[in-house]
């Protein structure tokens, strides 16, 4: 399975704060925004990931992440010239993707729970239909909203619903079979002008291929959209830290833990960082 984290907005709603580098690479905490995205991807078994992000922005992304081999992975990188939307990344990496299943999450969605790997893994594993994770919010007209009947099967999706059906939002986080690509191709622009990553859920929920997962009370889904959201995400993510001694999101540690890089491997990058995050991973390394 590839991977595709979609990193092509210009956050202007952050600006100034995200005037001089996108706000994907703006710090949650600790690290980068884009760690989480691509932890998360990982943590599904995904090696080969591509990174889209704005012409503006793509020297920072490569100079931050590189070719991935350092975490045993792969990146390559590919640009969208003009916000088209969330399922033109399908257009886009047409042939990054080739003839595999994708999994596509957006810069800046962050999750966080237990057990939240072993649901990657599984779902990793799926290559038919499509995959997609729901999670209870106060404010579903934000975002692409499912509703389940009785039964606890979907049977809408509305993008922006000024009535929602559900309090149950659409995450950034979406796996799909390879017919992904030639549905995307298929959509027609919204009225916002973008092709809509909930339209082409709708090709697959009328086909009777979409898995809603419902990411329970127990798990975090963070918003990083305003001034406020982005410092209580970095707020969320320190206090897990002190509280449970692990980091989330550390992309050596995930590396490791997923057998990508060795023990030495890991020993060397800690020495990249002279400070908690260097001494954490040292910890990982005499931990094991
Ligand atoms: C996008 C999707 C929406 C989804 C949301 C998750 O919204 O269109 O369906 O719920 O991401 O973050 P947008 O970022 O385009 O407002």
């Amino acid at each position: 399975m590839k991977g595709i984290i979609l990193a092509a907005g210009s956050g202007t709603r952050l600006y100034p704060a995200s005037l001089p580098i996108s706000k994907i690479l703006l710090p949650v905490y600790d690290k980068p925004m884009i760690y989480y995205p691509i932890t998360t991807l990982m943590l599904a078994g995904i090696k080969d990931i591509l990174i889209i992000t704005n012409p503006k922005d793509t020297d920072n992304f490569k100079r931050v992440l590189g070719d991935g081999s350092q975490l045993g992975i792969k990146f390559s990188y590919a640009i969208q010239e003009i916000p088209k939307g969330i399922a033109e990344s399908f257009i886009i990496g047409e042939e990054f993707i080739g003839d595999d299943p994708v999994a596509l999450i957006l810069g800046d969605n962050i999750f966080h729970g237990f057990g939240f790997s072993t649901m990657l893994k599984m779902t990793g594993l799926r290559t038919n239909g499509a995959t997609i994770f729901g999670y209870r919010v106060k404010d579903p007209e934000r975002f692409g909203v499912v509703e389940f009947d009785n039964k606890g099967k979907a049977v809408s999706i509305e993008e922006k619903p000024k009535n929602p059906k559900s309090d149950f939002a659409v995450t950034g986080l979406y796996f799909y079979d390879n017919n992904a690509v030639k549905y995307a191709k298929s959509l027609k622009p919204s009225d916002r002008g973008e092709l809509e990553i909930t339209d082409l859920n709708k090709i697959y929920l009328n086909e009777n291929k979409l898995k809603v997962e419902i990411l329970g009370r127990g798990f975090a889904w963070l918003d990083t959209g305003t001034f406020e959201s982005l410092l209580q995400a970095s707020n969320f993510v320190q206090s897990m830290e002190i509280n449970t001694g692990m980091k989330i999101a550390c992309v050596e540690e995930v590396a490791y833990r997923m057998g990508y890089i060795s023990k030495d491997n890991l020993k060397e990058l800690s020495k990249n960082y002279k400070n908690g995050y260097g001494e954490y991973l040292q910890r990982i390394v005499k931990r094991n």
